[in-house]
């Protein structure tokens, strides 16, 4: 895909199918420029373009994004609403654009407690987009890894599972990411290394890629920076490495 930035050579490496990104650091961005906590959120919406254009750019068939953690109701009522307002523009601005894009747009998590109106625009941008096949968009919102398993559980008591016929791969069908594979890539950015309640069945042999740079901050560069890391990762999933 033409573009006017810089030509970054991708040729030599191979790009990881599924990349996850955990987008963290957008209050400590705006602090660090005397802004509210919501105008770091507002730059980190924006940040998304540029990231997803880079994805389709790159090949990346899969990106996962940590938009809203189940944890994150606990923070104030007001940057709670601000957030909301956010996602809900960011539908509206860009559902033309990753249709057009050829993005099919998935949701990971429980939309309970969600307001309504958010909740139709998200059915609304997953219905306009489900036979989209260039990049799968997963959304992460209202998501925890914990409340995604204990979901998966009550369905497959529900659904009469016999406990001997209960596999990993029947158990990973009852995931929100259900037929999709794990991701090879996660990425967490602002400096935190932990995973914070993301993936936390999927991303068991993911190779975890923290960076200090704060989520508005990080661009197509650094998102090519995390591919060539990944190229230098030599994934054993428990195995040995063959010795001559
Ligand atoms: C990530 O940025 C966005 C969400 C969790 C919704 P933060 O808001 O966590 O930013 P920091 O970690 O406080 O800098
Ligand atoms: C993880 O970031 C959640 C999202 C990026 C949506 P947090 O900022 O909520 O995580 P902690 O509190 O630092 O673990
Ligand atoms: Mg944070």
């Amino acid at each position: 895909m033409p573009n006017n930035e810089t030509l970054l050579d991708l040729e030599p490496y191979r790009i990881p199918q599924h990349v996850a990104i955990i987008m963290d650091g957008n209050g400590r961005w705006a602090k660090k420029r005397g802004l509210p906590r919501h105008a770091g959120h507002r730059a980190g919406a924006e940040n998304l373009r540029r990231i997803i254009n880079a994805s389709v750019e790159f090949g990346i068939n899969i990106l996962t994004i940590y938009a809203f953690s189940t944890e994150n109701w606990g923070r104030p009522e007001r940057e709670v609403r601000a957030l909301m307002k956010i996602i809900a523009r960011v539908l509206d601005q860009e559902l033309k654009e990753l249709n057009a894009q050829g993005v099919c747009l998935h949701h990971l998590g429980d939309m309970t407690g969600v307001e309504q109106d958010l909740q139709d625009k998200v059915h609304n941008a997953i219905e306009l987009t489900k036979n989209n096949n260039r990049l799968i968009l997963n959304v992460a919102f209202n998501y925890g890894g914990r409340a995604e398993i204990l979901h998966a559980v009550r369905q497959m008591l529900a659904d009469e599972i016999a406990p001997e016929t209960l596999s990993e791969s029947l158990f990973s069908s009852y995931l929100f990411t259900r037929g999709l594979p794990d991701p090879d890539l996660v990425i967490r950015t602002s400096g935190e290394l932990r995973i914070s309640n993301f993936l936390i069945w999927q991303a068991a042999y993911s190779e975890f890629y923290p960076t200090p740079v704060y989520w508005p901050d990080f661009g197509r560069k650094e998102l090519y920076e995390a591919i060539v890391a990944f190229n230098q990762r030599e994934r054993r999933f428990g195995l040995v490495t063959e010795t001559p």
